[in-house]
């Protein structure tokens, strides 16, 4: 390699610099791999800069440096395409793909399977690059099909587009054509950024990709995270391509354009539905956004034979995913009470089908989101409701805000008992200081109290705990266990087997364990996990009751914070009068032996992940701790053992690259089996 530091450096050193970065740039945004740090890659290019500021002759239009060009333009001037830039028709359900594919067959008068390409179908703008003699020399938008705009200037700034192709082979003219979309990251960190500057944030990384392209200075489009994937070609001439679209794919990924990697070649209409299954599975997971899949039949000939009808093929279909972003109006912002008195402002919102389902409530997270968005009641929102996820506002329409538009404001007092809100220094959320005497705290612990990780009183629902709050039945968590039968008839709806199996119930949850009870108090931050290190540690509730936050920091993941809620709560003569109330009520556990070196798995650290068929994850981590081990929440180089079910992904992943040992269901069954745990 030559010598980049010399002085005077000659056009060999010129050339082998222009490869070199040219490579570096092939490898980081078509390939996604980086080989280089950052430091190192602007020396090379600050290098390349000073030797062409030396020797002007030297520089070629497709050099490294040359990809933001000089002065804005006054506009853009309008191309042709000689190859028109078609559409494509869409599916929007199972039932239309089988359609298409019926279609496909009769118009090819076969029953046999047809081989498709299947592609994700990327939401950003449709391009066409045009390559003569391997050169980038023209970039266009599709516009309606025959006349797009010239944006060659932008399209030179993105980097994933080669100035020249790589290797051989490639026609004399290639059209190459593709679509230019923003990666999510780049979509959040851009908006971001906007926000803070009191820019206009853009609606969806679609419009921004859009917005980007059509600026009239490169020097603005090449500060956008624009990327470009290709997925088609148009006019070809002086060389032939391979027959099929799945083999040209791949031709062009060897000439250094960046192709999508899930792309993939299926044959009937099972595996194609099995494909938009898989990645409508995966949508989430892709660092881009995607809004569909592209079926296209493979062989070129089979192309031309069914031709297209007006401005769409007819080897080819849109199935469209359900959209995850859809605009509403924001009626109304209503703050709930948790149950740590945690006030959570809720959107209220001309409901909207997103993502599958009708949308009228959505999360605000706290105030601080709030501002972060920049929301006001009666805006016009983007609300977003991907896979599971609880559905959220995520976005304004910055130019829709009426002008009786109103800020959203904390309110003073709970909206619930009326108590002060107090909002703690340094903390995104805002609580009510009515503690136990605000109904909605009260309702809520109570809840927590018989859910399923705490005492597991089944047949106590939130029904029942509303209505036996309202009767004035239900106060505190020790009333449950003064309920009687009879009381319980008396309720609407409420049978005499119902009665009795809810009775049963909770005197069925006074044989518990330690942790379930400390889980059950819900003591501010302490969830499952810390309510067995704390059982563990102190091995019964007196010690526990009596610990100073010193000794409380010595309790696996209790840092300050948790400490000093566990000491809070004990100190509590409410709390103190309410434990020794339930424990008279017969509320019993066993003590749990307290951690020692004599144990199986002492010392050792155990994380679980993936789903278990023959116990919950939960029981397996009560029996681990049983046996002594230390239940983690995820993986590290001190853990010693994974046990992984069916799904399991990053923490497997990272265990196998940590080199810490994994084992099966069946395998953890065979160690419980080893300490008479399990039959
Ligand atoms: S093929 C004749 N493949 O979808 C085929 N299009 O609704 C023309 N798009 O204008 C397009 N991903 O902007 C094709 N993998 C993909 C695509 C894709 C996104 C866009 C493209 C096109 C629009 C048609």
């Amino acid at each position: 390699m030559t010598d980049l530091q010399q002085t005077d450096p000659n056009r060999n050193d010129h050339d082998d610099l222009v490869t070199r970065i040219r490579q570096l740039d092939y490898e980081y945004y078509v390939l996604n791999e980086s080989s280089l740090p950052d430091a190192e890659y602007d020396r090379l290019m600050q290098k390349l800069i000073s030797i062409e500021a030396a020797h002007p002759e030297w520089v070629r239009d497709d050099s490294p440096t040359q990809r933001v060009g000089g002065q804005p333009q006054a506009g853009f001037t309008q191309v042709q395409h000689e190859v028109p830039m078609l559409s494509l028709d869409n599916a929007f359900s199972d039932e239309d793909l089988a359609a298409f594919y019926k279609r496909l067959q009769d118009r090819m008068n076969t029953t046999d399977a047809l081989e498709l390409a299947c592609e994700p179908k990327l939401d950003g703008i449709a391009i066409s690059l045009l390559y003569e003699d391997g050169r980038l020399v023209r970039g266009a938008t599709r516009g309606d099909g025959t006349t797009g705009e010239d944006i060659t200037a932008n399209v030179r700034t993105i980097r994933s587009i080669p100035l020249s192709l790589r290797g051989d082979g490639w026609p004399k003219v290639l059209e190459v054509r593709g679509e230019i979309y923003m990666p999510r990251q780049g979509f959040e960190r851009m908006n971001a950024q906007a926000l803070e500057q009191g820019e206009k944030v853009f609606v969806n990384p679609r419009n921004a990709a859009s917005g980007s392209l059509r600026q009239l200075d490169p020097q603005l489009t090449a500060k956008r995270p624009l990327e470009m994937c290709c997925y088609s070609v148009g006019r070809v001439e002086g060389g032939s391509l391979p027959e099929t679209h799945y083999d040209t794919l791949n031709a062009l990924a060897g000439w250094g354009l960046k192709i999508n990697d899930e792309s993939r070649v299926v044959t009937g209409l099972d595996d194609m539905l099995a494909y938009y299954q898989r990645m409508l599975g995966r949508r989430d997971d892709l660092t881009y956004e995607i809004d569909g899949i592209v079926y296209k039949i493979n062989r070129f000939q089979l192309q031309q034979r069914l031709g297209f009808v007006s401005r769409a093929p007819r080897w080819a279909i849109a199935r469209k995913f359900p959209a995850q972003e859809e605009m509403t109006r924001l009626l109304d912002v209503e703050f709930q009470v948790g149950r740590t008195g945690a006030l959570t402002p809720v959107a209220r919102l001309e409901p909207v089908f997103v993502g599958g389902v009708t949308v009228s409530n959505a999360t605000l997270h706290n105030m601080d989101e709030v501002e972060r968005i920049g929301v006001h009641i009666g805006d016009t929102v983007i609300v977003r409701r991907a896979g599971d996820v609880i559905p959220q506002v995520v976005r304004v329409v910055d130019d829709q805000r009426p002008v009786d538009a109103k800020a959203v404001e904390l309110p003073a007092a709970c909206p619930v008992c009326g108590s002060a809100v107090e909002r703690v220094e340094g903390e995104a959320v805002s609580r009510c200081t009515g503690g136990i005497h605000c109904d909605a705290q009260r309702r809520e612990a109570l809840k927590h109290f018989v859910s399923r990780r705490a005492l597991d009183i089944e047949g106590l629902g939130e029904k029942l705990i509303d209505t036996l709050l309202e009767k004035g039945l239900l106060h505190t968590p020790g009333d449950l266990f003064e309920l009687t039968a009879d009381q319980l008839v008396e309720l609407d709806r409420m049978g005499e087997k119902s009665a009795n199996n809810v009775i049963n119930a909770i005197d069925a949850a006074k044989q518990t364990t330690l942790p379930r009870f400390l889980y059950a108090l819900g003591i501010r931050e302490v969830g499952v996990t810390t309510a067995a290190n704390l059982a563990q540690h102190f091995g019964g509730l007196e010690k526990l009751w009596s610990a100073t936050e010193e000794t409380l920091l010595e309790v696996d993941d209790v840092g300050p914070k948790v400490a000093a809620h566990v000491r809070h709560f004990f100190e509590e003569p409410n709390n103190r009068l309410e434990i020794e109330r339930l424990v008279g009520l017969g509320l019993t556990w066993p003590d749990p032996a307290p951690a020692s070196g004599s144990m199986p798995l002492s010392g050792q650290t155990w994380v679980v992940t993936g789903k278990l068929e023959a116990l919950s994850r939960d029981e397996a981590k009560d029996y681990l701790q049983r046996l002594g081990a230390k239940v983690a929440g995820s993986v590290s180089a001190k853990t010693s053992q994974l046990v992984a079910g069916p799904g399991a992904g990053s923490k497997l992943k990272k265990a196998t690259d940590l080199d810490v040992p994994v084992m099966d269901e069946a395998a953890f069954l065979d160690v419980l089996r080893e300490h008479r745990l399990w039959q």
